[in-house]
């Protein structure tokens, strides 16, 4: 391995930092059953649209591996299984449904239970590396579009954690900062769980690239005061017209961006373009327990009883991005016509 991973395959085991440890303490889990992936993507110990669809390919991998030696129908039937289980995890996300479907579509091509679990295991690992060549990719498209010095607003967690290395708006920072560019992070922390000032913060102080951690309020007079010169942000699922799926949060920051005549830019794998959804009215949007909003630190803060709303994602209409970054280059403006020819062209 030559850089650190967030999640990865080894001696037959799916392996990944615990993120809900993080920034206190560095844990490393290690699983060998699709439930315990399972569990670990729907607890959020891995997060992030990417790393969550790797992590799924790397789980149905350990599925592949356990019923190798079963003849063929039992194989097949308990792959169709631990696929159902891991799509029952998050639903916004649609890099899980893609990495799955991928893995499954290799599986149907060969008959043999131990061949196919060996193809599948190869795939899988086939993705961690290429997921990080893709943010790289990603990276020296995107660098271009920051500002030669100035404020970048990032919201939610994109970085190596998000993914299996990297990170997708994150990793457009660190190449515009590769690049020469001297930017300044602000960090929104990102209610409910705080993505931004535990892990993204974590990871810019590791880089050593400035950043300073903002209340999710604050965006808009940091707006104003004119620190943000651009604002970058990640993507769970991203509509056939560009409208665009991700952290609770994003849709406000999209707005002030407007009001402020800042560009808005979103980072994103084509895999996390979802081209059968011709907008963003249709991607299904998640809604988590109660406790992550009544809850700060395990103390409850809320009254008893109290009613919550607690969607985790929101969508924010292509109308507002400037443009859409991929492995595959820019889409500017985002539209059907030009997210259509990344994948045709
Ligand atoms: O709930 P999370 O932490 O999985 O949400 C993550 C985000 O919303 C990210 O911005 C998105 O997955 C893009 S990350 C490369």
């Amino acid at each position: 391995m030559t850089e650190p991973r967030t999640v990865w395959w080894e001696d037959g085991r799916v392996r990944m930092i615990d993120q809900t440890r993080l920034p206190a303490v560095e844990v490393i889990l290690q699983f060998g059953t699709v439930d315990e992936v399972a569990e670990a993507i729907e607890s959020m110990r891995v997060r992030g649209a990417p790393a969550i669809g790797v992590t799924a390919a790397l789980g149905l991998a350990l599925a592949a591996q356990a019923a190798a030696s079963k003849p063929a129908a039992a194989f097949r039937a308990h792959l169709a299984a631990a696929a159902e289980r891991l799509r029952r995890t998050r639903p916004t996300a649609v890099n899980l449904f893609w990495s799955i479907d991928r893995l499954l579509l290799l599986a149907e091509a060969e008959p043999d239970p131990a061949r196919a679990a060996a193809r599948l295991i190869a795939e899988a690992q086939a993705m961690v590396e290429e997921d990080v060549q893709i943010n790289r990719a990603m990276g020296r498209h995107g660098a271009a579009l920051l500002p030669e010095r100035g404020g970048v607003l990032t919201h939610c967690n994109t970085g190596s954690l998000a993914t299996v290395g990297y990170g997708t708006a994150l990793g457009v920072v660190r190449a515009a900062v590769a690049s020469g560019k001297t930017l300044h992070v602000y960090v929104d922390e990102t209610r409910p769980r705080l993505q931004g000032m535990k892990l993204t913060a974590w990871e810019l102080l590791r880089d050593g690239i400035p950043a300073t951690v903002i209340t999710d309020n604050m965006a808009g007079w940091v707006m104003r005061q004119g620190r943000v010169q651009a604002v970058i942000v990640g993507a769970d699922r991203i509509a056939a017209n560009g409208d665009t799926a991700n952290k609770i949060g994003t849709y406000s920051v999209a707005v002030l961006a407007r009001a402020h005549q800042i560009p808005f830019y979103v980072a994103a794998p084509l895999s996390t373009i979802d081209y059968s959804l011709a907008d963003g009215d249709s991607i299904p949007i998640e809604e988590r327990a109660a406790e992550e909003i009544t809850h700060v630190g395990g103390q409850q803060l809320a009254p008893e009883g109290v009613t919550v709303y607690n969607p985790a994602f929101d969508v924010t209409p292509a109308s507002l991005i400037t443009a859409i970054i991929t492995e595959r280059g820019v889409a500017q403006p985002p539209s059907p016509a030009s997210l259509a020819r990344l994948i045709n062209d």
